[in-house]
């Protein structure tokens, strides 16, 4: 049994609904969501349909199985971002048909980004919308992709160009199922954290700092620590502005070039939070150049995203990447959004980021 969660409120104006962070929490989580559906689960009024791939279902399933009045019934996708496509929701949504699930049916995202981006589009979709919950098993998904109810698959043309907003009934972090996951993962996951203290949490990015090591040997306090304060920047910000029309745009913090560099290497090279990571660097750099950030502060960041490196290497054209950031479907009407950090833990959203300032920026990877 855990001690008691963390939670933390979403409330936007489609929804409102609560963050759980704790240690154990798997075994809770079933009567947690029975309580939230009036014990319908209990009663064999509701059923459950958990997506999850066999990886984290043979570590995990049985621990997450246990809280369960009714046994969940599964529907295993294999893992990869390869599969988080229209086919696979199909499939998904063919073998729920079959299975009798209806509009009161529930589905739990048991998984890293993809298969919670890939839950909530089948959320949506199944009979025009149905509840979902999200238990994210990487810490990406428990910090990030897990929160704000952005949903979706990808196309050949792009990443996440189909989908849909479809918030979580709820969300349960669990700290524990982090103890399996890659370092490389945890690392990785680890710079939207440090994104998170940069754009908004002094205190948090201080805590990043004084307790790297800890936290990088995958100490559960530090980690539920780091955990809930990151979930709390996105809550608030994903609070203020669901969708994306101004503040939320402070998340893309080191996003532009990062997507421009994953698009670059074919998403082969680096993982998400490592583009993201050299994405921050060179948004420093710009951020050095325009005095938003002192060169201490310039310093200190870059230690920090280094210290939870390393920043592998990738090769990539300087111009290509800049080309490539004028296609980042976050661009409206030809106006290229860039964020800079403002000191720590403040950040700002400039519309006038020139060609040559990302040059120069995106020439530093090489250097
Ligand atoms: N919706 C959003 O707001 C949002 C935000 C950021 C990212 N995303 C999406 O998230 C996805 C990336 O998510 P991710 O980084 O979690 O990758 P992922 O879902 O591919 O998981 C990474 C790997 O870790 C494995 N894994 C997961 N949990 C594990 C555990 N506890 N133990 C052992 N192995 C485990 C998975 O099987 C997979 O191989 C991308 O598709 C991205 O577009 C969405
Ligand atoms: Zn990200």
């Amino acid at each position: 049994m855990s001690a008691s969660p963390t939670i933390i409120p979403v409330n936007t104006p489609s929804a409102a609904y609560s963050v759980a962070i704790g240690h154990g929490l798997l075994p809770e989580i079933g009567s947690r969501i029975d309580a939230l559906l009036n014990g319908k689960l209990r009663s064999g009024e509701q059923r459950c349909f958990v997506v999850s791939s066999p990886e984290i279902w043979q570590r995990w399933g049985d621990t997450l199985a246990t809280g369960f009045p009714q046994q969940p019934t599964l529907l295993s996708v294999p893992s990869g971002e390869h599969h988080k496509r229209l086919a696979t929701v199909e499939r998904l949504g063919e073998e729920m048909a079959q299975a009798g699930a209806d509009r009161d049916s529930v589905l739990i995202a048991f998984g890293g980004g993809v298969i919670g981006d890939m839950t909530g589009y089948l959320a949506a979709s199944y009979m025009r919308g149905i509840r979902y919950v999200q238990v994210p098993t990487t810490l990406l998904a428990q910090v990030d992709s897990s929160i704000g109810g952005k949903t979706g698959v990808n196309l050949a043309a792009g990443k996440n160009l189909v989908g849909a907003f479809h918030h979580p009934l709820a969300v349960y972090a669990d700290i524990e199922v982090l103890s399996t996951l890659p370092t490389t993962e945890l690392r990785a996951g680890l710079q939207e954290s440090i994104k998170a203290g940069i754009i908004r949490d002094a205190s948090l990015f201080d805590y990043l700092e004084q307790h790297a090591e800890k936290i990088l040997s995958g100490d559960p306090e530090a980690l539920a620590h780091v955990v809930a304060a990151s979930v709390r920047v996105k809550a608030e910000v994903v609070s203020a502005d669901e969708r994306e029309s101004g503040l939320r745009m402070i998340l893309n913090l080191g996003h532009t070039l990062g997507h421009a560099i994953e698009a670059a290497t074919e998403y082969k090279q680096l993982l998400h939070g490592e583009a993201v990571a050299w994405g921050m660097l060179a948004a420093l750099h710009i951020a050095l150049a325009r005095a938003t950030v002192t060169p201490d502060q310039a310093a200190r960041m870059s230690r920090l995203i280094r210290t939870y490196g390393p920043l592998k290497p990738f090769t990539a054209d300087p111009a290509h990447l800049v080309a490539l950031t004028t296609k980042d479907k976050k661009n409206r009407s030809g106006n290229r959004s860039f964020v800079l950090p403002v000191g720590i833990g403040n950040a700002v959203v400039v519309r006038d980021v020139s060609e040559v300032e990302l040059l120069e920026a995106a020439e530093t990877f090489s250097r």
